[in-house]
């Protein structure tokens, strides 16, 4: 178990399947007060739920789009009202697992669904971390975790568009990090890094 993390509040996006499902119990496992928050409301709700049931912590579901800025918003306040604070952002949702591992070369893959790719995959990323940080700069405290992808290293023939999104979040998550240190004095840009982590695929 991660120690460390009792009390602390923790929103994770996408949260509703997947391994945001697993990073909202192990949250939980830690102490931690979950906020699953995920496109498919029933979907955060059952996570919600299992948190509650399976760790006896506090949870509650939040339905948010991340493409769009409103519902970040809304997201962010829903936590601040219900936990008073917000400690830990994981952007976890991503269009992922609803596309085949092998879309098509860059002829087939339709204009929209780039779009679209971008818009949750890396706009996300920027609406929920301008929901999160008026109040992590307010705290003078809180970490965000963007979650990229092991694919930008070498490429993965078949999704240019998740792969090209997910090499986004790795220079998107730098830039952050600076821009904070630059804004804060050192002590409180020790206490706020951003951070993002490539997995497998
Ligand atoms: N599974 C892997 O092998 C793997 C490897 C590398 C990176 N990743 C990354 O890890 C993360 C989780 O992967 P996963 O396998 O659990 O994916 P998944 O597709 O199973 O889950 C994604 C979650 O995001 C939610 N979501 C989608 N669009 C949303 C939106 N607009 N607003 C809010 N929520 C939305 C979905 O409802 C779902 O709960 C993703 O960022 C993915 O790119 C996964």
């Amino acid at each position: 178990m991660i120690e460390g993390l009792k009390e602390k509040v923790a929103i994770v996006t996408g949260g509703g399947h997947g391994i945001g499902r697993a990073y909202c119990h192990g949250f939980a496992e830690a102490g931690a007060k979950v906020v699953v928050a995920d496109i498919d409301a029933p979907a955060a709700e059952k996570v919600a739920g299992e948190v509650i049931k399976q760790f006896d912590a506090k949870a509650l579901a939040a339905k948010v789009d991340v493409a769009g800025e409103q519902s970040t918003k809304d997201m962010a306040k829903l936590a601040l009202d219900k936990f008073g604070q917000i400690d830990i952002l994981i952007n976890n949702a991503a269009i992922f697992a609803t596309i085949p591992m092998n879309r098509g070369g860059i002829d087939s893959i339709d204009p929209a669904e780039w779009d679209r790719m971008m818009a949750v995959n890396l706009k996300g990323l920027f609406f929920c971390c301008r929901a999160v940080l008026p109040t992590m700069r307010r705290q003078k405290s809180g970490k965000i975790i963007n979650i990229s992808s092991g694919t930008v290293l070498n490429g993965s023939a078949g999704r240019i568009h998740y792969v090209t999104s997910k090499a986004g979040v790795i220079g998107f998550t730098r830039t952050l990090a600076r821009e904070d240190q630059r804004q804060c004095d050192r002590s409180r840009f020790d206490s706020f890094r951003g951070q993002s982590i490539r997995r497998g695929s």
